[in-house]
């Protein structure tokens, strides 16, 4: 009952310097029937509900209040709900957002200073309704999707080192076809284990020769499905197979027969969607060293950088970093030699290996790059003891596939356009007093 000792405390601290401030507004402090449970659910619930990957269930007051003091110390760090994305500096504007508004922030502040308190129990919400584990999350919006790919079975140790599953199989597309959105998902039995999967195709060349092309989806742990933005085209291509990457983490549950799928969802008729205006668009990693070419020393730091640039213009839908333990930090950037101007697009300064999430630009705030403009990402390395996720500092840390190995590069979803269409965007964006790239510089906000 100690907790509860100290919550006691928190509320008798809470209202003291009240007696002597009537006009202090933290005498009306949040309740949890009113303003709490309400930010909770939309905030917190998906993963913290029985079944679901957060370690404590937050379904009710009871279950909330022993944890109130962690929970306002996570939140207020920016670290729950769990999204690395910086605050104050790049494009803000971002499709399936977990950050929580400042004024949220503040309200679970405010309530767990006061006692975190229940409030009037009639004020609680209805309980929220949400999907299952196992279950397409985009099927809410979409409907079930219209074509399946699953990967070969394969039987997951309840324990053991990190293990990867690449098999290929015949994709079922008899007809290419550009897509609106893809989702992959892990099976519900080894939704623990399941640490990133990754599919491509595989097609035939004009030698008839089975060679590797575009990227269907890719996931890593934490991530949702994805939405292809309009007027691109990412196409599914006729008669190929789809080559698998997988790699599992045993969690302790030995799974027989595993599969992870891939759902595919196409354009219908009432879309409007026009096949021959559309854009292309591909998903691609690009990386921030020469071949994985670095070494991070015992005790050391590290940066790694990556320029990458196009013949043409075009514009970029989502950004992906990827590192693990020893990665703190990433950035993308832009320069155009032209104006001579560099500016940050994205930048992820709190990197947690735990989450990865691609950040998908909101329509219409996606970076216009001009033709012949570098793209610069940049990654930075911890391999000290200050660095909490670092599991041996002693180490040598070079380019490797294990979890305790780096990584250094982002996926980036790119629509290729034409100088026709960049300059359409742009002078839409510029009608719309919208920031772009090329001509508004830093003048947001
Ligand atoms: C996407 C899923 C997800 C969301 C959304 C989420 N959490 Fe979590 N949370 C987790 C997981 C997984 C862990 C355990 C691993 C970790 O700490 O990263 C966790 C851990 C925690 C912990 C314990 C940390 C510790 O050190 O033991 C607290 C407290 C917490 N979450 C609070 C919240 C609150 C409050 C919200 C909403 C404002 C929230 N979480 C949203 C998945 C989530």
């Amino acid at each position: 009952m100690k907790k509860t000792n100290l919550l006691g405390l928190f509320s008798a601290l809470a209202l003291a310097p009240t007696l002597g401030n009537a006009a202090d507004p933290a005498a009306e402090h949040p309740t949890y029937a009113k303003e709490v449970s309400r930010i909770i659910q939309d905030n917190c619930q998906i993963c913290h509900q029985p079944g679901q990957i957060g370690p404590m269930s937050f379904t009710s007051y009871e279950e909330v209040r022993p944890w109130a003091p962690l929970i306002r110390m996570k939140v207020a760090d920016g670290e729950m709900p769990p999204y690395q994305y910086d605050s104050d500096v790049g494009v803000q504007e971002l499709k399936g957002d977990w950050r929580m508004s400042q004024e949220d922030i503040d309200t679970i502040v405010a309530w767990v200073d006061a006692g975190s308190p229940l409030g009037n129990p009639e004020e609680l919400p209805a309980q929220k309704e949400f999907p299952a584990i196992g279950q397409w999350r985009l099927a809410g919006d979409l409907g079930q999707p219209d074509h399946i790919i699953q990967s070969a079975k394969w039987d997951v140790p309840a324990n053991g080192q990190d293990l990867w599953w690449e098999p290929e199989v015949d994709s079922g597309i008899d007809e290419s076809r550009c897509i609106k959105a893809v989702e992959t998902l892990p099976s519900k039995a080894a939704h623990g284990s399941t640490h990133h999967a990754n599919s491509h195709f595989i097609v035939q060349n004009e030698e008839g020769e089975w060679v590797n092309g575009s990227r269907l989806s890719e996931y890593a742990y934490g991530k949702l499905g994805e939405m292809v933005p309009e007027g691109a085209c990412r196409t599914v291509p006729a008669n190929s197979k789809v080559g698998w990457s997988i790699h599992y983490y045993p969690d302790g549950k030995a799974v027989e027969d595993d599969q992870v799928s891939v759902g595919i969802w196409y354009y219908d008729e009432e879309d409007e969607f026009d096949e021959e205006s559309a854009y292309p668009q591909d998903l691609r990693s690009y990386f921030l060293s020469s071949g994985g070419d670095y070494l991070i020393p015992p005790h050391g730091k590290l940066m790694t950088q990556g320029m990458h640039s196009f013949d043409h213009p075009v514009r970029l839908d989502s950004w992906q970093p990827h590192l693990h333990l020893r990665g703190v930090a990433m950035s993308m950037e832009v320069f155009d030699p032209k104006t001579g101007r560099r500016e940050t697009l994205s930048q992820a300064s709190n990197w947690n290996a735990g989450w990865n999430h691609s950040h998908t630009y909101e329509d219409g705030h996606q970076p216009l790059i001009p033709a012949g403009a570098t793209i610069i990402l940049t990654a930075w390395y911890d391999n000290t003891a200050d660095n909490p996720r670092n599991p041996d500092p002693d180490q040598w840390v070079g380019a490797g596939q294990r979890t305790t190995d780096e990584m250094s590069h982002a996926w980036i979803a790119v629509t290729h356009l034409d100088d026709e269409g960049y300059e359409q965007m742009l002078a839409e964006r510029e009608a719309r007093e919208q920031r772009t790239v090329a001509t508004a510089g830093d003048s947001h906000d």
